[in-house]
């Protein structure tokens, strides 16, 4: 019996890795003179990210300007400027199991005092490998809950977590065009033209930077395309526009530069490091390595028409006839190139769709039999128009340099939809995007080229490989809302879900644009290739300092991914 007392710390010692994250607010957590090495081992001083609408009250950092945040607060690429904000400000606020959310609200007339919420309480501007290596260093030795964070576009929140350390990598802003890039380790000298954008570029960014050099960059597109060109997007799949022509994000890039968890700096592409090469491509954001750039081939520019429909329903049965033909043309599109994006809804049906490389003319003859069928539909009532540009940066210039985004507290629900329920069911798919409460967007981004990729070439869901469109819906509310409203519109995104399996069988969601509440979020968001991804995230990522919201390895952690189940 002796024995065993004198045994059992000494295994807890050795077996027992302490099963929680350190917390700011613990006894664990780094005290100052700790914090002051790390300091001088960066570039930049120690960030001390505040939710940036801390500026509108008296307690504020001095330094906060409440106009500028107000005027700012709907703009994309100025909330990504703020290392506290998330996009959609309510992944900054925080709702604790008695249902209190520490939060700190754009409207200060609520009368709530300002939280800091989920917002990281420190972090690193991290701006050079080394600022990344050191962080990873100091984050393992003390047990921290990491967070990755580029432009917290995030849909789930991924990119910030209450009480952690932050590494932010919204300055690595290099961009550099070759028109000879070999990627590391090629055996033929195969060249292509290429772009390497580091981990902080934004969109924006990276289409003025292609443009500069006269070639084309497939992205994303977003008001102000203030979305990261290197983060998340890329490590989720990546969808645009010109997916159907190009293929998506992962089948873009062509290399990766990363700093992995034992702090070494990689490069992984189809030559080097090949199984982190694949997990990168599709298998999510802030889970495997640090991304510090990110390759793209890029393409020959070509002029392309645009495609602008608008119609008002007045009835439920002119609803569903002119949806399901809408459904119906999409295999035909898909294949001939086109995407874009829709909106559905009971009162009406609007999309502007584009076809790179095709004449107006074409444009019209391949389009007009379902303005047709619309008008008749619509006693003469919907509108459309065909508009050509001379390039894509034309066509972003006019369409996504203006209007907002962002700035409201949103969370969504999506599926990707077969191209088998398009082209054979078209009615029930009709109806069960009409059946979503306050209509859905179908996000036209898949399809043609996407359709050719062998699914397993790379990590991502082989969900996409099949589907044709990506339906995304979203719920939003006030700021200030009890946290019992807010679960009513999770439990409408739950219910909009349902909707969407009927017509989604054995497919998947993406993992950028999804939701939070999935059942099985393994299947729904990986598919087959979650156990590969799983394995892969082990060899790369022993100790588990990547975790995010609905990630691979993730369900080996509770709920606030703070402690191992
Ligand atoms: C307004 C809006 C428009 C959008 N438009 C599109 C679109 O056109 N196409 C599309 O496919 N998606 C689109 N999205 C979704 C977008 O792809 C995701 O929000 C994505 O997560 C954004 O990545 P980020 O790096 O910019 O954002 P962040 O929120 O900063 O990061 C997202 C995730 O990636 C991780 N991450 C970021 N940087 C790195 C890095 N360097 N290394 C490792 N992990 C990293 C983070 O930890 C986090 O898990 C849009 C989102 C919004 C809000
Ligand atoms: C606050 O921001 C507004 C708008 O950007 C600017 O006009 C004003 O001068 C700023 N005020 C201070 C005190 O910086
Ligand atoms: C913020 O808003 C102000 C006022 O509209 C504007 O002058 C300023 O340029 C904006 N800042 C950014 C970074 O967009
Ligand atoms: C709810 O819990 C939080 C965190 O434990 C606590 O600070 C707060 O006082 C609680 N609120 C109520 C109303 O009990
Ligand atoms: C372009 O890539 C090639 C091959 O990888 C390399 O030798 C060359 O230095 C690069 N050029 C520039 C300008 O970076
Ligand atoms: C664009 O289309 C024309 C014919 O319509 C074709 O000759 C040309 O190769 C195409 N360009 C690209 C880059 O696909
Ligand atoms: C589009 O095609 C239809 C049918 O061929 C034709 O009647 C119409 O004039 C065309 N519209 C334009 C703008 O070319
Ligand atoms: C026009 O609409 C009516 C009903 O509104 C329908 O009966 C008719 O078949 C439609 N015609 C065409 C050519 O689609
Ligand atoms: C559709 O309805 C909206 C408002 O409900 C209106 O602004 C728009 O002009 C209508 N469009 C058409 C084509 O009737």
């Amino acid at each position: 019996m002796k024995f065993t007392w004198g045994i059992l710390p000494w295994a807890y010692l050795a077996l027992g890795k302490p099963s929680c994250r350190c917390l700011y607010g613990e006894k664990c957590w780094p005290k100052v003179s700790e914090f002051k090495a790390l300091a001088s081992q960066l570039s930049q001083p120690l960030l001390r990210p505040v939710p940036p609408e801390s500026a509108c009250y008296p307690i504020s950092d001095p330094s906060g300007n409440c106009t500028d945040v107000t005027a700012n607060a709907s703009d994309g690429r100025w909330r990504s400027q703020q290392p506290g904000s998330m996009q959609a400000p309510n992944f900054e606020t925080f709702i604790f199991a008695n249902g209190t959310i520490s939060a700190c609200y754009l409207d200060t007339t609520l009368g709530v005092p300002c939280n800091q919420g989920s917002v990281p309480v420190i972090g690193v501007d991290a701006r050079s490998v080394s600022d990344v290596q050191a962080t990873i260093k100091f984050v393992t030795k003390n047990n921290l809950r990491l967070v990755v964070k580029n432009t917290g576009h995030d849909f789930l929140g991924r990119s910030t977590a209450r009480n952690a350390f932050l590494l932010w990598t919204h300055n690595f802003k290099n961009i550099a065009y070759n028109e000879s890039f070999v990627p590391e380790g090629a055996l033929s000298q195969t060249r292509y033209k290429a772009m390497t954008v580091g981990a902080g570029v934004q969109w924006y960014e990276a289409y003025d930077a292609a443009e500069a050099n006269g070639r084309f960059i497939l992205g994303g597109l977003s008001a102000g395309a203030s979305v990261g060109a290197a983060g998340g997007w890329v490590l989720g799949g990546g969808h645009s526009a010109f997916s159907a022509r190009h293929g998506l994000g992962v089948d873009n890039v062509l290399q990766f530069t990363v700093v992995t968890a034992d702090g070494k700096y990689l490069t992984a592409n189809t030559h080097k490091n090949s199984d982190l090469f694949w997990a990168l491509r599709g298998g999510g954001g802030g889970t495997y390595a640090v991304v510090i750039s990110a390759t793209y081939l890029t393409h020959d520019p070509v002029p392309l028409t645009g495609t602008f429909f608008l119609s008002n329903f007045s009835t439920p049965a002119i609803a569903q006839d002119v949806v399901t033909e809408y459904v119906k043309i999409h295999p035909t599109l898909g294949d001939a190139g086109w995407g874009g994006y829709s909106f559905v809804s009971k009162q009406g049906l609007q999309f502007f769709y584009v076809a790179p490389n095709v004449s107006s003319a074409d444009t019209n003859a391949t389009i007009d039999p379902f303005f047709r069928f619309a008008q008749n539909a619509t006693a003469g009532t919907s509108q459309s128009f065909i508009v050509s540009y001379n390039s894509f940066y034309e066509w972003y210039s006019s369409l996504f340099l203006t209007g907002e985004q962002v700035g409201a507290n949103t969370e969504i629900g999506s599926r990707l939809v077969p191209r088998e329920m398009f082209q054979n069911h078209p009615a029930k798919v009709a109806s069960a995007l009409l059946a979503v409460e306050n209509g859905i967007s179908i996000n036209f981004v898949a399809g043609g080229a996407v359709s050719k990729v062998d699914p397993d070439s790379t990590g991502l869901n082989p969900a996409w490989r099949k589907a044709l469109g990506h339906a995304t819906f979203g719920v939003s509310w006030k700021e200030g809302q009890p946290a019992s409203e807010i679960q009513k519109a999770r439990q409408q995104l739950r219910d909009g879900i349902k909707t969407l399996d009927a017509v989604a069988p054995g497919s998947g969601a993406y993992f950028n644009e999804a939701s939070l509440y999935e059942e099985n979020p393994e299947k729904t968001f990986f598919g087959s290739h979650y156990k590969k991804l799983r394995a892969i995230k082990a060899k790369y990522d022993k100790d588990s300092i990547f975790v995010v919201a609905g990630g691979v390895g993730s369900e080996d952690w509770d709920g606030s991914l703070n402690c191992r189940l």
